[in-house]
């Protein structure tokens, strides 16, 4: 634990600047905790979440944070902390969330193929679940009929989000019951006579557009009325932050008005007024993140100069699996002239973070640093080519924590078993 001043956590007053920590302080975490790391800021995750709180307070809104994003004990606890809910992919999910101090009724886990096994626990924690098969539909009506309130997971059909992998909505995604099924959904209702609280949708990740929002939300207030018991809506996540200058986000604000407007126009037929659920990831913790690396080697060819970081998409999966932008800086070396790079990773294939990046004068030694770091970066980490994780360092009020030790040798071999 350590502590810094004021300025070189980058701590600003203004409300419009955004949060964000100084190089010399990334240089100094660098120094002290080593490379790769992953640093998260803490006040940033509150910046956002204060966002969407004040963007929403017109309208009646409950928020879950998709930890899936972003999953280390502390960033739960200081997310629970600052009043939100917690959205689970699995079981294990959940129960890291009820370890960090959550109650079973401010964690929601919606469920996606998952074994009928995980909805028996789920229900045996407590903890709200959404269905996304017919078949757990069926089985969940045959267990529990109507002692155990349900939300179904629908597929709207919708084309939405950054890019065909992260699109969960379209009318080809394994994800949630296919809205044209209703007939069948419906049959199952009423036939163990369950207790519907919720309707829920996620379209994809980095949808920009508000209007795909409501595009969803028409779609599920055609099947409203069939629900007497709904309490809430829940249109999952996916709100797009800037990866790179001039990067549009989604406006938050005119998002959170055309919702509200919406719900404030279609009152529940059923009689309870209905919450809005939202289940933000990227949003509350991309910008938080940043992943200090080390420059091993620069290579100069004819085709390229190649900067190899102490580091690969075994750290950092996102530019290899999506073609995501992540903007890189040599904090090391911030005042030396731009120059064009290829920065890649140490892993044997190919491995490339950046392609023809602009990044200011490389040497052997120097500190990168990776933006947007901290969703679906370590949280998407592996042990590929027997390479160790990073740690994980949280800066909060100016003091750096750490919340995940390096792995070490030993690590890697915990888990086998020498039989043979
Ligand atoms: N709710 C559900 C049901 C989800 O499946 C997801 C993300 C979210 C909420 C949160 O979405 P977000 O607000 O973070 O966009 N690994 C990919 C993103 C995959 C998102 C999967 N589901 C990436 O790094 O871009």
């Amino acid at each position: 634990m350590r502590s810094l001043h004021e300025t070189q956590t980058g701590i600003v007053s203004s409300r419009t600047m955004s949060q964000q920590l100084s190089k010399p302080h990334l240089i100094e975490l660098a120094k002290e905790f080593g490379t790769p790391l992953y640093v998260y800021h803490a006040e940033k995750i509150k910046e956002q979440y204060e966002k969407l709180k004040s963007a929403f307070s017109k309208t009646d809104t409950a928020f879950f944070y998709a930890s899936k994003a972003l999953t280390n004990i502390n960033i739960l606890k200081y997310i629970k902390s600052l009043g939100a809910n917690v959205d689970c992919s699995s079981i294990l999910e959940a129960r890291l969330a009820l370890h960090a101090g959550f109650l079973p009724k401010q964690i929601l886990y919606t469920s996606n193929g998952i074994a009928f096994s995980e909805i028996e626990e789920a229900q045996s924690l407590g903890i709200i679940i959404n269905i996304d098969s017919l078949s757990n539909l069926e089985k969940f009506g045959k267990k529990f009929g109507h002692s155990y309130p349900v939300g179904i997971r629908l597929r709207p059909n919708i084309m939405a989000g950054g890019n065909l992998k992260i699109s969960t909505g379209h009318d080809k995604s394994k994800f949630g019951i296919p809205v044209t099924q209703i007939k069948q959904i419906l049959d199952i209702v009423h036939r163990y006579d369950l207790l519907v609280h919720g309707l829920h949708i996620h379209t994809g990740s980095e949808i920009k557009d508000a209007d795909v929002f409501i595009k969803g939300i028409e779609v599920l207030f055609d099947i409203v009325p069939h629900f007497r018991d709904l309490k809430f809506i829940d249109l999952g996540g996916g709100f797009k932050v800037p990866y790179k200058k001039g990067d549009t986000e989604t406006d938050i604000h005119l998002l959170a008005q055309k919702i509200g407007e919406a719900f404030a126009n279609h009152p529940n037929p059923g009689g309870n007024p209905l919450q809005v659920w939202l289940e933000p990831g990227k949003f509350l913790v991309s910008e938080c993140g940043y992943f200090i690396t080390s420059v091993n080697v620069v290579k100069k060819t004819p085709s390229a100069t190649f900067v190899s970081i102490d580091s690969g998409f075994n750290h950092l999966i996102r530019p290899m699996f999506y073609d995501a932008y992540h903007h890189i800086e040599n904090i090391s070396n911030p005042e030396s002239p731009m120059k064009k790079y290829a920065v890649v990773g140490n892993i044997c294939e190919t491995d490339t973070f950046a392609w023809d990046r602009e990044i200011n004068e490389v040497r052997e030694g120097d500190n990168l640093v990776f933006y947007n770091a901290g969703a679906y970066g370590f949280e998407m980490s592996s042990n590929f080519n027997s390479r160790l994780r990073p740690a994980e360092v949280l800066v909060k009020n100016g003091k750096a924590h750490l919340i995940r030790r390096r792995e070490t040798f030993e690590d890697l071999l915990r888990n086998q078993v020498e039989a043979v």
